[in-house]
């Protein structure tokens, strides 16, 4: 086992410096770099508190602050040499401070801790993906509400059971993601505000005994407020089990529009035309046009969910407050926020490239004796039938159109006399499609109106 000599940061009581497995398994600087911008801005923040509070001096803190800025720089432009020695973000950075400024660099870590340091720089990092995931997510909002602007009234299967049940509008089904990624909005915004605390000042565990100004940094920062315990402070990860059960959510939705497009787009249904930008070939068989965007979205809940539950198993059962196993929180989390942002990115550029097929979808809904409901309402209303027995009569009709291979609609009126008498030529205005959407205005309903006011709501929702 080879021998190091030991940390420069915190090495003072050592006398050897840790084995090359021991500095793998401990070292984070090859993925915590990310939160490199975040780290900076809190350290600055951290300096502008130290001098304001007179607990470093004005010049301290202005040698500090220029330092912090040169390595931003390096870091933007890829100059920075991050070292796996260093463990982590916080000491490359800190040691770089102390290269470039010399001894006041060792005051920037007075009442702080790594503890607080990296909560901090972690909150604010999955705060400002929740902002760009709300992005995204208004963005695919936006080309749905288009699609059902455009198809607001045209007729297509409702399903249950993947079984034709009964006719609705392209727009109502449309408007049913609306409201699915329009609740992810609200769950990502209301994610965002209760993490929006800042650690910072919680120092290693329980607080400092300096007089800093935990306010100050707070504010600085963009929080709203410090975090009100320390121990909960630096301990706790529920602000990134947040993002990531609403990402987790959001993928699940993301999962089932992608399996209706890809339904939708093969030879047996013909529903939509994705576009080719959205699509592959297949390599041997010539006719083929994949829905490979589609099936990617469609799987991306697999390692999105799966960074959620491997981040809660990780926190389950850590007795308060830090833990190296916090250390393993990051990767999940930037896997799934990048995956989480390609795949809205991704269904919102197929979604608004895709060709709905109104013909197509008309015909499809009026197979599979879609209009049944609508026959069975008919006989309540029209003959005071009693639910039931009008559900009975309409299953007779539905074999009976079975048995002549024929849809509701072709059946006669002599056929249709012969299961209850009491029907007549009435009946027929029931039995098309459009009628039957049209007919359905309670509110929330599949009617084109009903569709239309919701698309409405929504715009003026967005504009807010
Ligand atoms: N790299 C560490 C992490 O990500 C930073 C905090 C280290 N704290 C400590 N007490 N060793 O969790």
């Amino acid at each position: 086992m080879s021998k190091e000599k030991s940390n420069e940061i915190w090495g003072g009581r050592f006398v050897e410096g840790p084995d090359t497995i021991m500095r793998s398994i401990n070292s984070s600087i090859s993925f915590d770099q990310r939160l490199a911008e975040k780290d900076i801005a809190g350290s600055h923040a951290h300096a502008e508190m130290l001098a304001a509070t007179g607990i470093i001096s004005a010049a301290d803190a202005a040698a500090i602050k220029n330092g912090l800025s040169s390595v931003m720089e390096e870091i933007k432009r890829g100059e920075f040499s991050f070292s796996e020695e260093l463990e982590d973000i916080h000491m490359n950075i800190e040691s770089r401070l102390t290269n470039l400024i010399g001894s006041p660099a060792g005051r920037l870590h007075t009442a702080r801790s790594r503890n607080d340091q990296v909560a901090t720089d972690f909150r604010l990092w999955v705060r400002d993906q929740i902002v760009e995931t709300k992005f995204a997510l208004t963005a695919l909002i936006k080309v749905l509400l288009d699609q059902a602007e455009l198809g607001a009234d045209w007729v297509m299967p409702g399903f249950t059971h993947l079984q034709s049940a009964q006719p609705v509008t392209w727009g109502h089904h449309m408007m049913a993601y609306v409201e699915m990624f329009g609740r992810d909005l609200d769950r990502a915004e209301d994610a965002r505000r209760r993490m929006n605390e800042s650690p910072l000042g919680a120092a290693a565990l329980a607080g400092t005994s300096f007089a800093i100004d935990r306010n100050m940094t707070a504010k600085a920062l963009g929080f709203d407020r410090p975090c009100a315990n320390s121990l909960d402070a630096v301990s706790d990860r529920d602000f990134a089990l947040e993002f990531l059960s609403f990402a987790s959510i959001t993928a699940m939705h993301l999962s089932r529009l992608s399996e209706e497009l890809v339904i939708w787009s093969t030879a047996q249904f013909r529903f939509i035309q994705l576009s080719d930008r959205f699509s592959t070939g297949s390599s041997i068989m010539p006719q083929k046009k994949n829905p490979d965007a589609a099936e990617l979205i469609r799987a991306k809940i697999g390692r999105i969910l799966g960074a959620n539950v491997a981040l809660m198993t990780i926190m389950k059962g850590l007795a308060l407050t830090y833990s190296k196993d916090m250390q393993e929180d990051k990767e999940p989390v930037f896997d799934a926020a990048d995956n989480l942002s390609l795949a809205l990115t991704a269904m919102a550029g197929m979604v608004d490239d895709m060709t709905a097929l109104p013909d197509n979808l008309k015909k499809a809904a009026g197979s599979g004796f879609a209009t049944a409901t609508d026959l069975a309402d008919w006989l309540v209303r029209e003959k005071d039938m009693a639910f039931r027995e009008a559900h009975h009569v309409t299953g007779l009709l539905v074999a009976m159109a079975e048995k002549k291979n024929c849809d509701l609609q072709d059946l006669s009126l002599t056929d249709l006399q012969k299961v209850f008498k009491g029907i007549d030529e009435s009946i027929y205005s029931v039995l098309s499609v459009e009628n039957s959407v049209a007919s359905r205005k309670s509110y929330g309903g599949t009617a084109p109106d009903q569709v239309r006011n919701q698309i409405k709501r929504w715009k003026r929702k967005l504009l807010d």
